[in-house]
């Protein structure tokens, strides 16, 4: 019987409730899914690679037949590299639709036997996405039940050091303007 593996490629900076429901989904109806990030180098991404990479493997740990892998330059000639026919993505509402057909289509004209397949997560994540899920951290919202518990502390460690680090901006500058701590020359 003939088995399918599909990649499942994206940024995942950082990866959210709603893509591990997809991976879910996905490792359902697939024989074997792999997780692609994008190592994208014009992009700034809040987490490294390597970070994404790890999250994303502790995430999946329970999945058999998924695994995580890392890619640069295009999606088709990765899946092509590790055998892959099918390319899952994610569609949560209608304003996904025209970008990821976009993409599907510029995917098959590049490579026709390469299927996407498009997977709708549940309803409750429907409005989540990495963009905003680092929106309202950095903002200090509560992002519980957006992402995993992991990703969570990742987030609020980040944001600590981000604001420790702009508090030490901000603190007085206590060095002394130039030439005021030389010692004042006596009048003649
Ligand atoms: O999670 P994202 O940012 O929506 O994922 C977008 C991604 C990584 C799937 C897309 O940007 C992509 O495939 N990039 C690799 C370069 C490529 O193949 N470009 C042509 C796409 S039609």
């Amino acid at each position: 019987m003939k088995r399918i593996k599909a990649i499942y490629p994206g940024s995942f900076d950082p990866p959210t409730n709603g893509h591990l429901d997809l991976i879910e989904r996905g490792s359902k109806l697939f024989d074997e899914l792999v997780v692609a990030i994008l190592q994208n180098p014009e992009k700034d991404p809040l987490f490294s690679v390597t970070d994404r990479r790890r999250m994303l493997e502790a995430m999946t740990a329970d999945f058999d037949n998924v695994s995580v892998d890392t890619f640069e330059g295009l999606t088709v000639d990765y899946a092509l590299r590790v055998e892959a026919t099918a390319i899952l993505r994610g569609i949560r509402a209608i304003s996904d639709y025209e970008y990821e057909l976009q993409m599907a289509l510029m995917n098959r004209k590049l490579q026709p036997g390469l299927e996407t397949v498009f997977m709708m997560p549940a309803e409750k994540y429907s409005y989540v996405s990495s963009r905003l899920v680092r929106e309202v951290a950095q903002l200090g919202g509560s992002i519980a039940c957006l992402v995993p518990e992991l990703v969570e502390h990742k987030l609020r460690e980040k944001m600590d050091v981000a604001h420790k680090f702009e508090s030490a901006e901000h603190l007085p500058d206590k060095t002394p303007p130039e030439g005021k701590s030389k010692s004042r020359k006596k009048k003649a």
